[in-house]
């Protein structure tokens, strides 16, 4: 007997899956915040209700909290993400660090193409591509950040981009290394701006990088496919979007730096 896996559309596109197939993922990415001896405080008021949490917890934390956090969050379920890396194993790369090394470290995961490499490091897709497939050859799950300026959305743009962004960034990534791979959905535009896109706009475009996968791989791998939003997301919008659809977590960042606020948010996964 065949069986076919369906999707499902509605009138405006998106697509109905079934949710219930993917683990919520709350991530908060600290940015360049948190001295180690805040890291440790940090876990430590977390720690309780992320280890009874159903979803996952992850933190991605500057390099030199690593050693801290990893120590803190041992024998418990919260993860322990990095915010960059190199795509090169080792090597005269002043400054920089290896998925190899954050691996032997006991990291998990590592953000990739967040907007403000982009913009900042002057990161491009082609070098977003190279980062991943070092961070999955590594043995690092990746969340791979794509989203849109304004400029793009008031240019009606976002699908473009967005396709473009998701298909130079995985670029002859195996299908079997899907499974560890978290796209999060960011406009730009709503990053640290309080402006946060409305459920129905976010869900829109991470129905969108649903429909890409699915196109680039298969319908399972889509399926799977955990896509965060991520922009300005805190503990009272949290509810509204993560009930959404296609929206199976969150990637934070200035609401993720306080541990009460941070603790709203996971607890509004399940709300
Ligand atoms: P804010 O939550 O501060 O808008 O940042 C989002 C973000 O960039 C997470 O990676």
């Amino acid at each position: 007997m065949y069986l076919y896996a369906v999707q499902f559309y509605n009138l405006k596109g998106d697509i109905f899956m079934n949710k219930e197939l993917r683990c919520p993922v709350i991530a908060g990415n600290w940015k360049m915040n948190k001295d180690p001896s805040e890291t440790k405080d940090f876990i430590k008021r977390i720690i309780d209700v992320v280890n009874n949490n159903e979803g996952k917890v992850i933190v991605c934390v500057p390099f030199i909290d690593l050693p801290e956090a990893l120590i803190s969050a041992k024998n418990s379920k919260l993860l322990i993400g990095a915010q960059n890396c190199h795509f090169k194993k080792n090597g005269a790369f002043t400054g920089e660090v290896s998925p190899s090394m954050l691996k032997s470290m006991g990291v998990e995961y590592v953000i990739i193409g967040h907007s403000e490499r982009r913009n900042y490091f002057n990161e491009d897709d082609k070098i977003v591509n190279k980062k991943v497939k070092a961070a999955l050859e590594s043995g690092l799950s990746v969340i791979l950040c794509v989203g849109e300026s304004l400029e793009q959305r008031e240019l009606n743009v976002t699908s473009e981009v967005i396709s473009s962004q998701i298909k130079r960034g995985l670029y002859e990534v195996d299908k079997s290394d899907m499974k560890r791979v978290i796209i999060a959905y960011e406009p730009i535009w709503a990053i640290g701006t309080g402006r946060t896109a409305s459920p129905d706009a976010a869900n829109e475009v991470c129905s969108l990088i649903r429909k890409i996968i699915g196109d680039l791989y298969d319908i399972q791998t889509s399926e799977h496919l955990i896509v965060q939003y991520g922009g300005s997301m805190n503990s009272k919008n949290a509810k509204d979007l993560l009930s959404m659809n296609n929206i199976d977590g969150g990637l934070i960042g200035s609401s993720s730096l306080d541990a009460d606020e941070f603790l709203d948010i996971i607890a509004a996964v399940k709300s």
